[in-house]
């Protein structure tokens, strides 16, 4: 059984066996899934895999398969037919695959005596939405460029195809631009770390900092294309921005004034000014972010803004008033307007968070990413947003996953178990057709103020991304036929590929089967 669920998956009689001698062939725009089959195979079974015009393992283009990402997969004794209408769905075919053979296929390591067979079968499968993802924080606390790879590989496993980089915050700055190398020298680096949650008081006294190089960052962009995946990147403005204060005081409401990288969680009042200088400054790091990432999807944050320095600020007072705008906490909606315009410009479409108090000024070219609450998405939906439906209380792996006496520090009021995870419809069944068509997916959010190792990273993430996974792709996979089935074939591979996770029972699935 492979994960996520397919659409339409029959057993046929029969099998086939991938050994030295088996080729492959591919029509030419199949040769990159062809690459990434040999690629994905080679370090645990060491099969050549080479090319033959005869080859029995076959993947070719078909504009007959249905969706963009949408694959047909036939194993006979015969051999092995991949098609696709477009070469996004030849990946996610050869993921499908990888599952089909044994899970030491998944290994890193060469394995012996095991014979790389596949059941006889046949798939036809489609993604119910085409923004399946995970937001990756590597702010609060620097992801390095390994576990970025590691993590891409392990989203397109999954058929998750979005890898979303919350790269600057209040805490740090990640994000090389060459025109504000201070970003980086100074807003990389912070002089310590709160311990425990927001608020605490209590700090570990060790200094935390990373930044990326624009090498680094084009490495990770081309790998994960070669997967199927697109980086959005996400630079948080015009609140989450105090590393760059720290870098250059002057783009904050009081010039003055120096501040530290934050070295706390929660929310930090200090927020960008709204002065010229300060859109420009915007703009040419938007423009080094469009050099690096070619997604067609750029995040601009824009979540928790607090107005009070505008509304404390001559300078911003003022540009409210030559606005004509009703209060200082309307500059917020303008500024990420000024920003979108100049994004949509660059052939781009703006990203936001969307909180009540931000969505309703926004231009209706900005996809949200209603956070607080469903409701908020069907709100957005209706106001003609794209939407990718991200409620904390679902897609928030920060959160911790039970009420196990060993489960790590997580953000407190909720627990986000794995049936609520796996419960959470991006589109759900009482909106109208139109506003669901508003809907492109959904994703998970990996928020790291308390992850600090590989270890703890991996324990959030699964197995709650599968079940992220599984319903994202497809919606009418149900929890116990369906995805505990699931599961428990794919809890081997997940072991396979070195990743420390629950097991069900632990996880809380068996007081959640009810
Ligand atoms: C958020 O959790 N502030 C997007």
């Amino acid at each position: 059984m492979i994960l996520p669920t397919p659409v339409r998956l029959v057993r046929t009689p029969g099998r086939f066996t991938l050994d030295t001698a088996t080729a492959v062939h591919a029509d030419p725009a199949a040769e990159p899934a062809a690459r990434l089959l040999r690629t994905l195979l080679a370090p645990a079974t060491g099969l050549p895999l080479p090319p033959a015009a005869d080859g029995s393992v076959r993947l070719a283009l078909d504009p007959a398969v249905r969706g963009a990402e949408g694959y047909r997969l036939s194993v006979t004794p015969e051999g092995v037919r991949l098609a696709a209408s477009a070469p996004a769905g030849l990946l996610a075919g050869v993921q499908a695959l990888r599952q089909l053979l044994p899970p030491e296929a998944l290994s890193d390591r060469p394995v012996a005596g095991v014979p790389w067979t596949l059941p006889g079968v046949e798939i036809t499968d489609r993604p119910r939405h085409p923004w399946r993802g995970l937001m990756v924080d590597v702010a609060r606390h620097f992801q390095p460029l390994d576990l970025l790879l590691r993590t891409v590989d392990r989203l397109a496993l999954h058929r998750l195809n979005v890898l979303h980089l919350h790269l600057t915050d209040d805490q740090g700055w990640r994000l090389p631009v060459d025109a504000y190398p201070r970003l980086t020298e100074i807003g990389s680096r912070r002089a310590r770390s709160m311990i425990g949650r927001a608020g605490s008081g209590r700090f570990d006294d060790q200094p935390h900092g990373g930044a990326y190089t624009k090498d680094e960052l084009r490495t990770l962009v081309a790998y994960a294309a070669e997967r199927g995946v697109t980086v959005v990147p996400e630079v948080e403005m015009p609140g989450h921005s105090r590393a760059a204060l720290a870098a250059y005081p002057h783009l904050g409401n009081r010039p003055e004034r120096r501040l530290d990288v934050w070295t706390e969680w929660g929310v930090c009042d200090t927020v960008l000014g709204v002065h010229d200088e300060v859109l420009e400054f915007c703009r040419t790091i938007l423009g080094e972010t469009l050099d690096l990432f070619p997604s067609p999807y750029i995040h601009v944050g824009g979540d928790e803004c607090p107005v009070t320095e505008w509304e404390n600020s001559a300078t911003a007072l003022a540009r409210a008033a030559e606005l004509g705008l009703g209060a200082p906490k309307e500059l917020h909606g303008w500024f990420l307007a000024q920003i979108g315009a100049y994004l949509l410009d660059a052939g781009r479409r703006p990203v936001c968070w969307a909180e009540d108090s931000n969505s309703a000024a926004l231009p209706t070219a900005f996809v949200v990413m209603p956070w607080q609450d469903g409701d908020h998405g069907l709100a957005a939906a209706r106001r003609g947003h794209d939407v990718v439906m991200t409620p904390h209380r679902s897609t928030y792996l920060d959160y911790p996953q039970s009420s196990h006496p060993d489960e790590p520090l997580g953000q407190a009021g909720a627990v986000v178990d794995l049936v609520t995870v796996h419960a959470h419809e991006a589109a759900p069944g009482h909106w109208t057709g139109a506003e669901a068509d508003r809907v492109l997916g959904t994703q998970a959010q990996l928020w790291t103020e308390f992850v600090r190792t590989p270890e703890h990273f991996d324990h959030l993430a699964f197995p709650r991304l599968c079940a992220l996974a599984d319903r994202a792709w497809n919606p009418a996979s149900d929890w116990a036929t369906d995805f505990l089935p699931a599961l428990a074939h794919h809890a081997p591979r997940l072991a396979a590929l070195g990743i420390q996770h629950r097991t069900g029972a632990e996880a809380g699935v068996t007081a959640a089967v009810r």
